[in-house]
């Protein structure tokens, strides 16, 4: 595999990096030097997915977390700063979907878990890592939001509506902490060939995928690679003035 970036020296931090788009962002920024803090409720998957890190020589931190339980996070995070001191990436990339149906017929709990895991565990996650950031006034958070962030998704309306949120925190972070040396980002995707996505697809599988990706003007979905470059590239030293962006990587979806 080609390194286009050194992200050397830099301590990276990844939620939900045992799967999908968080697991592929651990072993990009491992292979570009980075040394890495992992954090994902699933611990075995976590674990399972982190022996390949091994052959890049990068050291990591596993940390077994449920990003929407503040306990949990405050925990994680002191872990974090005992063992690495300080902070210069965070990906705030772990997510939930829930099954697909008209809002009408979403249920609370599917509220309660949509909201708390994508939005209110964003928001406990850029707390911590704002405070670790603050004390050396540098660094960089991203947030993996969606292209359900920026325009309704059908079926989907109430991760839509914890996306949008998280782009509001973006936003809003951007506006109060870039004085402070802190750019705050947001990453939107449409769909990607991840485990996310089987999830969605369900029994209609292949055949739903398919008609996802007509709806994109490059009539195909994501790979998990493309959005992980853009990962990089964003939390780079090259995209050094970018800060309160809400970044689409979907083949045109959100451009009409
Ligand atoms: N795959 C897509 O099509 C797509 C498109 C746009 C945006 N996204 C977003 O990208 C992010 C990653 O999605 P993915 O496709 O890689 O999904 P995935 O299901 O493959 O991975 C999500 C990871 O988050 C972890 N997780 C779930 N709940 C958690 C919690 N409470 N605390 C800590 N970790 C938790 C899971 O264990 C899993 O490892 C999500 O925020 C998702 O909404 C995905």
């Amino acid at each position: 595999m080609t390194v286009k970036y050194d992200f050397s020296g830099k301590t990276v931090l990844i939620t939900g990096a045992a799967s999908g788009f968080g697991k592929a962002a651990a072993q990009a920024f491992a292979n570009s030097g980075a040394r890495l803090a992992l954090l994902d409720i699933n611990m075995q998957q976590l674990k399972d997915s982190s022996l390949v890190l091994d052959e890049t020589g990068a050291e990591y931190l596993l940390l077994r977390c449920d990003i929407s339980n503040p306990a949990e996070v405050n925990s994680a995070f002191n872990r974090l700063k005992e063992h690495y001191g300080s902070l210069d990436i965070a990906i705030n990339n772990a997510g939930v979907v829930h099954p697909l149906n008209r809002i009408a017929d979403l249920t609370e709990d599917e509220f309660d878990k949509t909201i708390n895991v994508n939005l209110k565990g964003t928001f406990l996650c850029m707390q911590q890592e704002l405070s670790i950031m603050l004390e050396t006034s540098t660094g960089t958070i991203l947030n993996t939001a969606s292209v359900s962030g920026l325009i309704g998704s059908p079926f989907l309306g109430l991760y839509a509506a914890a996306k949008h949120g998280v782009l509001g925190l973006t936003r809003s972070a951007a506006l109060e902490y870039g004085r402070k040396g802190i750019r705050v980002n947001a990453l939107c995707p449409t769909f990607a060939t991840t485990p996310m996505l089987d999830e969605i697809a369900g029994e209609k599988g292949q055949k739903f995928q398919q008609h996802l990706a007509s709806q994109v003007p490059m009539l195909r979905l994501a790979t998990t690679q493309e959005v992980v470059e853009a990962m990089q590239w964003l939390c780079s030293d090259n995209n050094s003035y970018m800060n309160g962006a809400a970044v689409t990587i979907d083949g045109g979806l959100t451009a009409a």
